[in-house]
């Protein structure tokens, strides 16, 4: 398996260099440039690996840039019973080793930052927690507008989401001022019921258009460029459908392991990781219909849509649509590395999946019979996220006097990470005085001719939060078509009486487990 040539690599032999000329954009052209509300950024797990990995970077480069709310206080919130200046000391760390550190900037962003030890049980705790928080407002000029960050486990979401309502910290003032958003991490629910009670808990203590469900990679750059590569290009969309389209490919695959989350992971598992949630966003953007114009609802709208054409997998259809692997023991980078029954916090007898290699359907109009094949696991030879696009063959070969029946067919490829970058590839003629094809590729570098501030998907995702823009989180009606798909699929996979038939174990640094060689070939382009 370990042989099996990369999606990353296709077969080109030449490339053209798709450089435009330099249409002098001045870098600051696209940055944010409104006004953000002043506000407290409320953080729920303050002393846990989002936090210092993710959020507290994503606060401080936003601090750094124009888009920071005047005033900003930052208040994380954790059991661990730290001082203020604990706190600041280890958010200190979490930023000192970034490469745009400055120990000025430091000084005056950690003056924006407070702690409060919580139990998150005891009621009283959060009307302490009130008073902190109304005390702050007096003291910065905070407006009583709040963003509630759950960096949380799971298992917090709703016992949260219900002391903020008790304590009136959900209640929104009327006049714009005084708003109060939570942002709830993935994963929404563990399946369909989990998810549909969790939703109902938040509803008791906010609206709606307070709840932001987060999936950071929508807000990923490349991951919002492709509507924008679909819908602002004529020559793309009338090829994109059934008619054109052979397949699609979606790959994330990444190097890591489970690494210190077997608490999650294990009752996690790659489905519910990756599948329900980043994997499906990115199908839903390749797959849904143009919305009427570009806004939350509509766009929203219409991913919902193509979500309902999902085609049911279960059945007798599910071991030829679906493979689960798991990594053993194995080489990454050429150190050995353990399995994944060997990681700390995994059950030497765990059944958990860390690949899944999936064949989907989407019953439309557009779409139907166009099979889209995903995969995602952990332990595989590369971080590698794509999108594939396999157009259909010439119908017809003029080429067969050189012994070219067939031809292979072009492709666009999408690179999401860690390359950003769109690949097209085409056949050109050899140079030489015989006819002989040769497939090239046009490269199109994402950061190409910009030299301007690259923002990350964390702090995108702060600034829509702070603005109010639902573009790119989960709506309700999403995450429970999507629970609706999975969760059959996910309890037959569990309730199987051999485990054997659905997981298969894979050599940690190759491309999977053999049963799925088939469904990674068609969806890389072999
Ligand atoms: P952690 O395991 O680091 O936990 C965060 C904090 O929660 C801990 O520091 C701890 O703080 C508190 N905590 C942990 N266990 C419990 C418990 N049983 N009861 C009460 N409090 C507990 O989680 P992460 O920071 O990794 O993740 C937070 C959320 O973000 C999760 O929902 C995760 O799924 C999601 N997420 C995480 C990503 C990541 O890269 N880490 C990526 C995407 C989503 P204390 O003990 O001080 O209260
Ligand atoms: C998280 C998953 O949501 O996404 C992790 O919980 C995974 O298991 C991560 O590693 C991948 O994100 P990215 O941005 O590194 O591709």
């Amino acid at each position: 398996m370990s042989s099996m040539p990369s999606p990353l690599n296709p077969p080109a032999k030449a490339v053209v260099d798709g450089t435009a000329p330099d249409l002098g954009l001045p870098a600051q052209a696209c940055l944010f440039a409104g006004a953000l509300d002043p506000c407290t950024i409320v953080i729920f797990g303050a002393s846990g690996d989002l936090t210092s990995r993710k959020l507290m970077p994503a606060l401080y480069n936003l601090f750094l840039s124009q888009a920071w709310p005047q005033p900003c206080g930052v208040v994380g919130v954790a059991r661990t019973p730290w001082r203020r200046e604990e706190f600041q000391n280890k958010m200190h760390a979490a930023v000192a080793s970034q490469k745009n550190y400055d120990p000025q900037k430091w000084q005056e962003f950690a003056q924006g930052l407070a702690y409060f030890a919580i139990d998150y049980e005891s009621l009283a705790a959060f009307q302490g927690l009130r008073a902190f928080l109304e005390e702050l407002d007096a003291r910065q000029g905070t407006a009583g507008n709040r963003l509630f960050y759950l960096a949380v486990p799971p298992s917090l979401y709703q016992t949260i989401g219900q002391q903020l309502g008790q304590v009136g910290l959900a209640q929104e003032q009327t006049g714009g001022q005084g708003w109060a958003r939570i942002v709830v991490e993935k994963p929404f629910g563990r399946d369909l019921a989990s998810a549909v009670a969790l939703n109902a808990t938040l509803h008791q203590s906010f609206q709606e258009q307070q709840i932001f469900r987060i999936d950071h990679y929508m807000a990923k750059e490349t991951v919002q460029n492709i509507l924008i590569c679909r819908f602002a290009n004529a020559i793309f969309e009338p090829l994109w459908n059934r008619n054109f389209i052979d397949r699609v490919g979606i790959i994330a695959a990444e190097k890591i392991g489970v690494e210190h989350r077997a608490g999650f992971y294990e009752q996690a598992g790659v489905l519910r990781d990756m599948f329900q949630n980043h994997m499906m966003q990115l199908l839903a953007l390749i797959a849904m219909e143009p919305p009427a114009r570009f806004v939350a609802e509509q766009v929203r709208d219409e991913k919902v849509k193509s979500f309902r054409s999902l085609k049911p997998l279960g059945g007798p259809d599910l071991a030829a649509n679906l493979v689960l692997g798991q990594y053993g023991p194995g080489v990454i980078d050429g150190a050995n590395v353990p399995g994944y029954r060997q990681e700390p916090g995994v059950s030497p007898a765990s059944l958990t999946p860390t690949f899944a290699a999936m064949r989907l359907f989407i019953d439309n109009w557009r779409w139907r019979g166009v099979p889209f094949y995903l995969a995602s696991g952990k332990r595989l030879p590369q971080k590698l996220t794509q999108l594939i696009i396999h157009f259909k063959e010439v119908p017809h070969s003029l080429f067969d006097m050189i012994g070219l029946e067939a031809i292979a067919p072009n492709r666009l490829i999408l690179g999401i990470q860690p390359e950003e970058k769109i690949t097209l590839t085409f056949q050109t003629k050899n140079p030489g005085a015989t006819v002989c094809l040769r497939e090239v590729t046009m490269d199109f570098h994402y950061y190409q001719n910009y030299h301007g501030p690259i923002m990350d998907a964390y702090e995108k995702t702060l600034i829509d939060v702070m603005q109010g823009d639902q573009m790119l989180f989960w709506r309700q009606d999403g995450v429970e078509v999507c629970w609706s798909f999975f969760s059959p699929v996910i309890e037959a996979c569990e309730s199987c009486a051999i485990p054997e038939e659905f997981i298969h174990s894979y050599a940690a640094g190759t491309w999977g487990p053999t049963t799925a060689q088939t469904m990674m070939n068609r969806l890389a382009a072999l």
